[in-house]
């Protein structure tokens, strides 16, 4: 059977890009994993895509596949774009090139340098492109957002644009609690329903025509969205793209932990 792939960084402006990212001096080694590489996007770069997602960061997964958003964020997304109808015509981009390390200060948040490399990244996408809307997750997303908006290129495009909840704030938010990552759940799909009713009238090229089915109160079957195959670079094994875990920072400690990613073949795959 032919697997289809996604055959990366092959034309301009992308290939300069790549070439040109920012290194310590935007991105300082206390605040960002530099020593995993700048990991840039997935998705459409063919000038296909209908919708651009900003995540904020790339984690363990993303160091090993190279691509953004591959693991339950991505799949998350990834079943919010199937409720617009877009299952292909999009593309992500983080705010940040590199995995966050901690946090990220205000001085190298406002860095001018990184906020120029990532306008030419969006310049790239949204530019005389044919990107309908726009969804931002997270408050860093929407704040590359509000950057690149006042950019004087900016001013030519006209896409309509909503920030959201990121995927994985009700983990992050409940740290363990149970009853708190409902609540926190339910909040997230509610601003995610919003977010869908203000951005479908927008959308107008789909992929697949669908009616829009908002959400319930908590995750149900078929909200998280397998990412497809062809999002994935050539000969990536199948277990890498269908669930997560197999990637983990493992070490007794803080400076291990920066220093180990422990790939794991999933129970199943082998006897
Ligand atoms: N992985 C990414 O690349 N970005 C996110 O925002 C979350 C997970």
């Amino acid at each position: 059977m032919p697997h289809p792939f996604d055959p990366g960084y092959v034309a301009e402006p992308f290939l300069t890009l790549c070439a040109e990212y920012p290194e310590a001096n935007v991105y300082p080694p206390e605040q960002f994993r530099l020593e995993w590489g700048p990991m840039f996007h997935r998705g459409r770069l063919d000038g296909s895509a209908h919708v651009l997602v900003i995540g904020q960061d790339p984690a363990q997964h993303e160091t090993v596949v190279r691509r953004i958003l591959v693991g339950e964020a991505g799949r998350r997304v990834q079943g919010l774009l199937a409720k617009l109808g877009i299952t292909r015509s999009y593309v992500f981009i983080n705010t940040y090139m590199y995995s966050v390390y901690g946090s990220v200060k205000a001085k190298t948040r406002k860095g001018p340098t990184l906020i120029d490399y990532r306008n030419r990244w969006l310049n790239a996408l949204l530019v005389g492109r044919q990107v309908e809307a726009v969804l931002a997750l997270g408050q860093a997303a929407d704040e590359a957002w509000q950057f690149w908006k006042a950019t004087p290129a900016a001013q030519s495009v006209n896409v309509a644009y909503v920030a959201v909840t990121h995927p994985t704030q009700p983990e992050s938010s409940s740290k363990g609690d149970k009853t708190k990552l409902v609540a926190a759940t339910k909040k997230l799909l509610q601003n995610w329903n919003a977010a869908l009713q203000a951005l479908s009238p927008s959308v107008q090229h789909v992929d697949v025509p669908t009616l829009l089915v908002l959400y319930g109160e908590s995750w149900v079957d078929g909200d998280r969205v397998a990412i497809p195959e062809s999002d994935f670079p050539a000969g990536l094994p199948a277990w890498m793209h269908e669930q997560d875990g197999w990637a983990k920072r493992t070490g007794a400690d803080d400076l291990a932990k920066r220093r180990n990613n422990t790939r794991t073949v999933p129970k199943g795959i082998l006897a």
